[in-house]
């Protein structure tokens, strides 16, 4: 079995833990409740650069040293954090170019947290000391199992405007494009008079009169991006040449920050892929799929690895606007659901609540109103308990894997060129890519996100959300998938542009008009509120937002719009190919129940079915070891109880040990854990 945490060999359990917040005598009542919890991993150190180093030429790690044998000698092993999330205040009156500049010039402070410019040179400078001296210090200690570089990278800090930074941006052009006449061509220059005669007169985007160049803003992201690239390389380095042998990690925001750090980038620099994960209590079963997708995002990260749940919260956030608790058997059906989508650890943040300073109100594992309240056990810290003990028993779950045979095809920079300014209408790719995951995730069909130039094997059928960015290669790419066999479904604004932004010459979808036996005319935003009608072979559906007129040349036409001077013009097409594959092409942003009916006819063209049919809100997914034992987690998200039929199914539930047939009855927010066989 390959475990991602090879001296960690189970589900891990556990928190960020910042011991530095309190004194000596709490980190012992600490140990002791860890391991009534059952925790078995923390994080330490995240921000804990002013305690490790309060002055330039000065270290003083003896507290951690402390705590690190305390953690150890009570059988608690340590993500130990590279701990330059949060410069402290001496490297900033010292060099305050560290300091992020916004668009608009000004130049932020210190104070809160992730004061730096990501491509700051002083803060890397300063930032490679301090790695440097943990992995020495720290490489060897038996209670280290992995490495936490840095913490959410671009959580808050995306970009700097800084004068430094714009000395990187231009070296950056001129490493990626070679010559100043590269660049005029890549951002067609030509268009209101932008062109350069030199990389220097090149400047940051900053706040400008309307709207900026595309082609320059897809670079920008990518330059910024890339800053964050950078950032874990040179922390991984200084690890792996310390000790190769332990895994080393960061913790994406999840695919909050999607529209500036491509993680696929990132987690080829990572040993394993851990993302944090605050779904809002206050927006019910979208939260519910919203994070189940993003667990598959995750997951996609490294294919056929598990990841780690680096952070949730027990219950409420203190950063929303209203900061919803979570109603008792949430946690537990959140932290299931992290296990059933692949991941072999689920951890808090944090163990325990801090009393003062900016998380105060952000509930913890251990919080801060006491673990008994008015006679009673707090609840909070019951779950705590509880859920130790449970996953304790999931141990045969770790190391193994969630095979799936339909991808979602997502790519950062066609979302970064997407989301630009100037388009039809403003499009939301991530709400695009969330609305085809439903279906899938409603009807229980095991689904991975992939970009389109990866190998795609193993794949019998792969959806493109507004994939409107999509190079030769990965049309290429597709085109083989259709021709081995598979099924490929076109979704609005698809394949529209090149790596530069530049409109496809040859027809949209941009060299697949044959492959789809259909082409678009026209880009059709509808006005907000206005609504038209689909007819087909799905059924009848209204479609809002967006559509394209089109023609279907050598396809067949599954479904039309309906209404005026639309009416027979082609909403749904497949092309049949030979070998079996289908090409299909949907022109219109459908309601909810459309899109569901779209991707069940594709699912059944393709003789994909679900693990389960189960009411909205049960949620069964399957993991399978490297023997080939499989288990089926069983989750029920909502307020009342389900049965949930499952034809031929015979197993044990891990976490009752009941015997399991057929059948099965489970409580509102209620989880059961198959082993089958
Ligand atoms: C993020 C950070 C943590 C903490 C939590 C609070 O995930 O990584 O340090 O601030 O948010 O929700």
């Amino acid at each position: 079995m390959t475990y991602i945490l090879p001296k960690l060999p189970r589900i891990a359990y556990g928190a960020d833990y910042n011991p530095e917040q309190w004194p000596r005598d709490v980190w012992r009542e600490d140990v002791r409740l860890m391991q009534e919890a059952g925790v078995n991993l923390v994080s330490v150190g995240i921000f804990s650069w002013a305690a490790l180093q309060p002055a330039p030429d000065r270290f003083t790690p003896e507290w951690l040293d402390e705590v690190m044998d305390l953690l150890h000698a009570h059988g608690i092993a340590v993500n130990l954090a590279t701990a330059t999330a949060s410069p402290p205040a001496w490297l900033i009156k010292a060099r305050p170019e560290i300091l992020p500049v916004t668009a608009a010039g000004t130049r932020l402070g210190h104070g809160a947290r992730q004061h730096y410019a990501p491509w700051s040179l002083a803060y890397r400078e300063h930032a490679a000391v301090l790695v440097r001296f943990l992995a020495k210090r720290y490489g060897r200690h038996p209670a280290l199992v992995s490495w936490h570089i840095n913490n959410e990278y671009c959580c808050h800090t995306k970009e700097s405007f800084d004068a430094f930074t714009a000395a990187r941006w231009r070296t950056w052009l001129r490493e990626r494009h070679g010559d100043i006449e590269s660049v005029n061509k890549v951002w067609n220059t030509a268009f209101w008079s932008q062109r350069y005669a030199d990389f220097d007169e090149i400047s940051v985007p900053a706040l400008s009169p309307t709207i900026l160049n595309p082609g320059m803003m897809l670079d920008w992201r990518r330059f910024c991006s890339d800053a964050f690239v950078d950032l874990v390389r040179m922390e991984a380095n200084i690890l792996r040449a310390e000790t190769p042998n332990i895994p080393v990690n960061t913790n994406f925001v999840g695919w909050h920050d999607l529209p500036w750090i491509n993680h696929r980038a990132i987690a080829a620099e990572l040993d394993y892929v851990s993302w944090d994960s605050y779904p809002d209590p206050g927006e019910g079963l979208d939260a519910v799929q919203a994070n189940a997708l993003c667990h598959d995002f995750m997951r996609s990260l490294k294919p056929g690895r598990p990841f780690v749940l680096m952070e949730q919260a027990p219950s409420a956030v203190n950063w929303r606007t209203v900061n919803v608790p979570r109603a008792p058997g949430v946690t537990r059906a959140y932290t299931h659901q992290s296990i059933a989508r692949g991941a072999d650890g689920a951890l808090y943040f944090q163990w325990r609540q801090s009393a003062a300073g900016a998380e105060q109100f952000h509930s913890a594992m251990v919080p801060v109103t006491g673990l008994r309240v008015g006679g009673h056990e707090n609840r909070v810290w019951q779950t705590t308990r509880e859920l130790g003990r449970e996953l304790a028993r999931l141990e045969p779950v770790a190391g193994s894997t969630s095979p799936a045979h339909v991808a979602l095809l997502v790519d950062y920079e066609s979302i970064w060129a997407t989301e630009h300014d100037s388009k039809p209408t403003r499009m939301d790719v991530r709400r695009e890519i969330a609305r085809l995951h439903r279906p899938l995730w409603r009807r229980n069909v095991p689904v991975d996100i992939r970009h389109p130039e990866d190998d795609l094997t193993g794949y019998s059928v792969l959806i493109a959300p507004a994939l409107a960015l999509l190079s030769p290669r990965a049309a290429t790419n597709l085109r083989n998938f259709v021709s081995r066999g598979g099924h490929l479904l076109f979704t609005p604004f698809s394949a529209v542009f090149d790596h530069t932004t530049r409109i496809a010459g040859d027809g949209v979808p941009g060299g697949l008009t044959d492959l789809f036996g259909y082409a678009v005319e026209e880009w059709w935003p509808a006005a907000p509120g206005c609504a038209g009608r689909v007819d087909g072979e799905i059924g009848e559906f209204t479609w809002a937002n967006f559509a394209e007129l089109g023609y279907a040349t050598t396809a067949e036409v599954l479904a039309s719009f309906a209404d005026d001077w639309f009416a027979g013009r082609p909403a749904l097409t497949r092309r049949s190919h030979k070998g079996g594959g289908s090409a299909w092409y949907l022109a219109a942003h459908l309601e909810p129940a459309g899109m569901d009916a779209v991707v069940a006819k594709l699912l059944s063209h393709a003789g994909v079915s679900g693990l389960a049919d189960t009411p909205e809100g049960v949620e069964v997914t399957r993991r399978i070891s490297e023997s080939g034992l499989q288990f089926l987690h069983i989750i029920n998200h909502t307020g009342t109880a389900a049965n949930v039929a499952l034809p031929g199914l015979k197993g044990r539930d891990l976490i009752t040990e009941a015997d399991v047939s057929e059948t099965l009855r489970l409580p509102a927010r209620d989880v059961a854990v198959v082993a089958l066989g």
